[in-house]
């Protein structure tokens, strides 16, 4: 019998709670509804060395500007209809996602792409599913600009509507010596979304020594992940890296219509307006074109980042697309060596693993949550393991 109840430790954790209330407190701006406190470094299996290279030397974290970029975080009014703001798609109880198969900005417009979490982002070498924006300030700005997620029609615009606020005239003074400016609302943001570091799961744990801490499903999940199942060659772990992803960019045989070609012949030639690029990825029939639309290379047709694999269990949907509903379709995906393309990736093959072996492997993804989210995913392992084994899904 698969033990799947047994999938996320509970662990007592009430040191979260403490930490930030001590980095807020510099701060007059604070955050009002976020439940989302930067967390603590004393994490098992935090990568303290990699996350002291992942700051910017200019934009080093300060608790003052963290709480700025927490209240940004939330804020209405930089969006055009003063209803949207980050968390509306990154929200904190939801892993940072919006749990949509693709995400839904003002006006109730539909993007293309499925919101990525923002836990571990400072650890990305590159940002957005296409790695079209290098730093997190610089991926703040395309959000706040894109016409369907937050509508503002420039960065004048989003100035003016913050400097409004005394409060944060005040705040940015302080935190920055300087007037409200579009790159420091960046910078904010990028701060904040700093904190959000997320380990200390049960496969941390376990790395770091407590053999009980994942189950012998698990276990062999691990062993399936780094063998048979060849997802260790994209999704590299080392203890100095334990992210799960090696940075680049493959067709993982997700994007793979026949009107990929199609579009890529179609595709005007390059604009390096980033505007305009933003657009193209989140709102049209370009958006599985993936890496191809930033660099124009034919190898890179259908080409996403390796994400991450931790908190999966409150990230579903899954792939840049959202078509995944759950870890079983993902590693039935994989397993038949994805949809055939021109431009699949060649570690992608047919994997002819038992049914056990893919219960096993979701067994493993599933001990890569973070405490604050064990409750949650619990909850969603059994609807996802119920879903697995009905007839809807075909098993
Ligand atoms: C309407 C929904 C929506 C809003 C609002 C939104 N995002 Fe996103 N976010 C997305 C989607 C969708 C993506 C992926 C787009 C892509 O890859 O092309 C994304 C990607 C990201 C990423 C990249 C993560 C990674 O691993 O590559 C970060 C960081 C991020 N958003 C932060 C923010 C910040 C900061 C704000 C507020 C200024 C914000 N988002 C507002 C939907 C949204
Ligand atoms: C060739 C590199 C490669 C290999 C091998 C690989 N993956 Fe992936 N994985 C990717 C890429 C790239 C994506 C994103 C694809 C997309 O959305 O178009 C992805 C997506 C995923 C996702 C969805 C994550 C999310 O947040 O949406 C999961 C889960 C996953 N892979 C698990 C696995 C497992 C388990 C294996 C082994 C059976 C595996 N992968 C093998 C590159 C790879």
């Amino acid at each position: 019998m698969q033990d799947h109840r047994n999938i996320a430790r509970p662990f007592v954790y009430a040191a979260l709670a403490l930490i930030l209330t001590a980095c807020g407190v510099a701060s007059t701006i604070r955050a009002s509804r976020s439940g989302a406190s930067p967390k603590s470094e004393h994490q098992v299996g935090f990568p303290a060395e990699l996350y002291a290279r992942s700051i910017p030397p200019d934009n080093p974290q300060t608790p003052a500007k963290i709480a700025l970029g927490q209240a940004l975080f939330v804020e209405q009014r930089l969006s055009a209809d003063n209803l949207q703001h980050c968390e509306g798609c990154h929200n904190y109880a939801l892993g940072f996602t919006d749990q949509k198969k693709t995400s839904v900005g003002i006006d109730n417009q539909t993007g293309r792409r499925n919101a990525p979490t923002i836990l571990n982002a400072t650890f990305n070498t590159s940002l957005f599913w296409d790695g079209r924006a290098q730093t997190l300030e610089e991926q703040a700005k395309s959000p706040i600009l894109n016409p369907i997620e937050m509508g503002m029609k420039s960065p004048d615009e989003v100035v003016a509507k913050i400097k409004a606020m005394p409060r944060y005239r005040e705040a940015f003074e302080r935190v920055f010596g300087r007037e409200v400016n579009f790159d420091d609302i960046c910078r904010a943001l990028a701060s904040y979304e700093r904190t959000q570091i997320s380990f200390d799961s049960p496969f941390d744990h376990f790395m770091a020594g407590e053999s009980g801490a994942i189950d012998e499903s698990a276990k062999r999940g691990w062993k399936i992940f780094n063998g048979d199942g060849r997802c260790i060659v994209c999704h590299r772990w080392s203890p100095e890296r334990p992210l799960f992803t090696d940075g680049r960019f493959h067709n993982a045989g997700v994007s793979a219509s026949a009107a990929l070609v199609h579009n890529a012949t179609a595709m005007r030639p390059r604009s390096d307006d980033s505007t305009q690029l933003d657009k193209l990825a989140t709102d049209s029939g370009m958006s599985d074109l993936g890496l191809y639309l930033v660099t124009h290379k034919p190898a890179d047709i259908g080409a996403f980042r390796t994400p991450d694999l931790r908190n999966l269990l409150v990230t579903q949907p899954y792939f840049h697309d959202g078509s995944a509903a759950t870890l079983w379709d993902v590693v039935a995906h994989f397993n038949k060596g994805g949809v055939r393309n021109p431009y699949l990736d060649s570690v992608i093959v047919p994997l002819d693993l038992s049914k056990a072996d893919q219960d096993d492997l979701v067994a493993f993804l599933a001990t890569l949550t973070s405490p604050e989210y064990a409750e949650a995913a619990m909850v969603e392992y059994e609807r996802q393991y119920r879903m697995s084994r009905s007839a809807v899904s075909g098993r």
